[in-house]
């Protein structure tokens, strides 16, 4: 834990930090405002990762800015979300990612407001992170009212400590049937099924809702659980952030299914069972972002994407099948024509008018499996 001299007098920088997040737009509510002005932030962010663009211009880690760093407290009561964990990704040797963070604070106001979360109502946030989130909502609802998992032991329990500090004792164990509002601070590709069974009947869950191999496919995903309490329905909004994508593990980050590798056999076996025709859909239509997003939920498992000479590059589950298209020719093989999938999900999209992803309806089973149902559509379309 921080000492608080190195914190100074923190009140005036935490009442500056909201003075911003207001004049940008966010934090209409007295009483969530009051929590950001009265939460100390720097107890739950000790350090964190200074980053720098790199060649490519992602963010790359740049050294660790720590209390003695005269950055550390102004950079803390900023709006700016604050990297405080890296770990290998699964599957890619010598690659890491950012595993947790502390958000940045309008975004977290954003959600909160979002699901119109209020006192009376119990919330379970998934991604506890350094706790700072399941800080401002034990403020806001009591912390007997909050519940807040990690898939990151090691997290929790640095969380756990810093909140008992401040005298809150949330919950870290889901219940069933009692969660009024599910709030998750990482990205999922799949909602996790459990998140209905711990909801009540009329519970909202908001997630962002993204494919985890391409941040470029995805939304901000609302659900409301049905009155039988087993299902839910959703709709979808532009997201106002984008979060970490969901691990699997607490040992490495994820992203995605890794890419199929081939001998050299075995890309000669493909070439040759490879089989050509022609199409008169552009391959430039994997960049439409809602299409994209339509097709990335109706065909799971199939990977996609722009080469950047504009043709398209697709695989299937397990690489059984693969396609290419470039100058209106699609290459292909394995078990399935995949752009032949692509094709009629773009048949649909169109006889629906293309419409946009706000007027679409998901309904995600007591499985988890998400179906999509665009306006029009006569029937539903299976997703993963
Ligand atoms: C953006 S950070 C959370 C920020 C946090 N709410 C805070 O205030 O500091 C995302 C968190 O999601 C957690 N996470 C990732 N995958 C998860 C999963 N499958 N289940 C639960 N938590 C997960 C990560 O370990 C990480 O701490």
């Amino acid at each position: 834990m921080t000492d608080d001299n190195a914190a100074g007098d923190w009140t005036s920088l935490a009442e500056a930090m909201v003075e911003a997040i207001k004049r940008a737009g966010y934090l209409h509510r007295a009483p969530l405002e009051l929590a950001f002005r009265e939460t100390p932030r720097h107890l739950f962010v000790p350090e964190f990762f200074r980053l720098k663009p790199n060649a490519e211009g992602f963010s790359a880690i740049d050294g660790v800015v720590r209390a003695d760093d005269p950055d550390w407290l102004a950079t803390v009561y900023s709006n700016e979300a604050l990297i405080t964990q890296v770990k290998p990704i699964a599957g890619q040797t010598g690659a890491t990612a950012f595993t947790s963070s502390s958000s940045a604070p309008a975004l977290m106001a954003d959600m909160i407001d979002e699901l119109r979360i209020d006192r009376g109502m119990n919330v379970l946030e998934v991604g506890t992170g350094t706790g700072y989130n399941a800080a401002i909502l034990c403020h806001l609802l009591g912390d007997r009212a909050v519940t807040t998992i990690d898939i990151d032991p090691e997290l929790t329990e640095r969380a756990r400590e810093r909140l008992a500090a401040l005298g809150y004792r949330p919950s870290f164990e889901p219940a069933d049937d009692s969660h009024d509002r599910i709030l998750a601070t990482h990205a999922v590709a799949e909602v996790p099924p459990e998140w209905i069974r711990w909801s009540r009947p009329g519970a909202v869950i908001l997630a962002d809702f993204r494919a985890p191999a391409n941040s470029n496919i995805g939304a901000w995903l609302k659900l409301v659980v049905d009155q039988d309490g087993a299902t839910a329905t959703g709709t979808l909004m532009d997201p106002r952030g984008y979060f970490m994508n969901a691990r699997k593990v607490p040992e490495f980050a994820y992203a995605g299914e890794p890419a199929p590798e081939f001998t050299d056999e075995e890309h000669r076996q493909r070439a040759q069972q490879t089989e050509r025709r022609r199409t008169a859909l552009r391959s430039g239509v994997l960049d439409l972002p809602d299409f994209a997003l339509y097709l990335w939920l109706t065909a799971p498992g199939l990977a996609f994407a722009m080469t950047p000479d504009g043709d398209a590059s697709l695989n299937g589950p397990r690489a059984e099948s693969w396609a290419y298209v470039a100058d209106g020719t699609v290459y292909y093989g394995g078990a399935e024509d995949l752009w032949a999938v692509v094709e009629h999900a773009y048949r649909v999209w169109e006889w629906c008018r293309r419409p946009p992803k706000e007027t679409w309806t998901l309904k995600v089973s007591a499985r988890g499996t998400t179906s999509v149902h665009l306006p029009g559509e006569d029937g539903s379309v299976r997703a993963g």
